[in-house]
């Protein structure tokens, strides 16, 4: 982290953070349990884990962006500011855009289909920053898709005339247009090669060790399924199953020596193509019908009978979490 003399205040302070759906017939989906996490200034965490475990959800609820069938418990500090108590307005106001710059998991849905990629980054600088004057407002646009390589000749383009990658990149400028402290990242990759998956990364690391105007730092919580890039930008990661944040861990601890502790964290490094590319077995558990013990017992190989007990709370939820030294052989 290039902390400096910044404030070690987190940015965003998430504690007990849980999300329920409630579904016909009295059945709750139980899709983030009890979140616990910082983001401290000139930091980027990563959230990492298995399609349908809850990372966006629980982006979504910092957001204030749940559907009306959610129930929300906990706290999200974002400053002074509770974003899980916050009323609309505030959220819509001063937090979306403002307090926290978002890059969706659906770009394409998010960008005004009626509104080339050139008049919305225009009007983005325009309402986020003092920029002024038709030249100016179309300078830092340009600016503004240069940074996510975005090519200068499809600016004039509407988003249903952009591929995936190209969508992608017009959400993050969006994104990174402002001076907003916390950036949430939902897949900023998807659809990229790897060249700008690099580049994208190296962008969203460059503004958050920028500590913006405001000079008191900016913070990233970027979700992802590409772990080549959580190493490359990662500070710290959060590793996520069945809607709880089972490891927290330093992202040089984690990716190099001694390695994740957690047998799910594990299990996710090993199914990489170039470790042990194993998948992790079977299937994650249904988030309406989770067992009372840790979730991931079915499908682990250190389980014992202990593990029919909800697991500890800490950097590692897990009964038999491996040690250094086991990690290590
Ligand atoms: N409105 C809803 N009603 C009921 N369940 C929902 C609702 N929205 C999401 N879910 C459930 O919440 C769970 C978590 O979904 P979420 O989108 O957060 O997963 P994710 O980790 O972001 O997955 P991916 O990596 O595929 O994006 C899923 O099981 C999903 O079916
Ligand atoms: S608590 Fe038990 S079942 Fe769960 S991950 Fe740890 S060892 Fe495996
Ligand atoms: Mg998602």
């Amino acid at each position: 982290m290039s902390a400096g003399t910044r404030s070690t205040t987190p940015v965003l302070s998430v504690r007990g953070l849980s999300v329920r759906f409630l579904m016909p017939g009295g059945r709750r989906v139980a899709a983030v349990t009890d979140a616990r996490f910082d983001v401290a200034p000139g930091e980027c965490l990563t959230l990492i884990g298995e399609s349908g475990c809850g990372k966006s959800v629980l982006a979504s609820a910092l957001l204030g962006l749940l559907p009306g069938n959610a129930r929300t418990a906990g706290s999200a500090l974002l400053g002074d500011l509770d974003l899980l108590t916050a009323g609309e307005r505030t959220l819509a106001r001063t937090v979306r855009g403002r307090l926290i710059g978002l890059v969706p998991q659906s770009p394409a849905a998010h960008l005004t289909p009626v509104r080339t990629v050139r008049s919305q980054l225009e009007e983005t600088v325009a309402a986020l920053t003092a920029t002024r004057g038709r030249a100016a407002l179309r300078a830092a646009a340009e600016a503004a898709a240069e940074r996510t390589a975005f090519p200068a000749d499809h600016l004039d383009r509407h988003p249903h005339q952009l591929s995936g990658g190209l969508a992608q990149r017009a959400a993050t400028a969006l994104a990174l247009v402002g001076d907003a402290p916390l950036l949430l990242a939902d897949e900023p990759t998807t659809g990229l090669d790897r060249d700008l998956v690099d580049r994208t990364v190296d962008e969203l690391r460059r503004h958050v060790d920028d500590p913006g105007d405001h000079g008191g730092g900016r913070a990233l919580l970027m979700i992802t399924h590409d772990l080549a890039a959580a190493e490359r930008i990662a500070d710290r990661v959060a590793v996520m199953y069945a809607g709880r944040i089972v490891e927290l861990a330093d992202a040089k601890a984690f990716f190099g020596a001694p390695g994740p502790r957690h047998p799910y964290s594990r299990a996710l490094l090993q199914a990489l193509p170039d470790r042990a590319f194993t998948p992790v077995p079977g299937m994650p558990p249904e988030l309406g019908d989770l067992p009372a013990g840790c979730a991931f017992a079915a499908r682990c190989d250190r389980a014992t009978g202990t593990c029919a007990a909800p697991p500890p709370a800490g950097q590692v939820a897990c009964h038999h979490p491996h040690v250094p030294e086991d990690v290590r052989a």
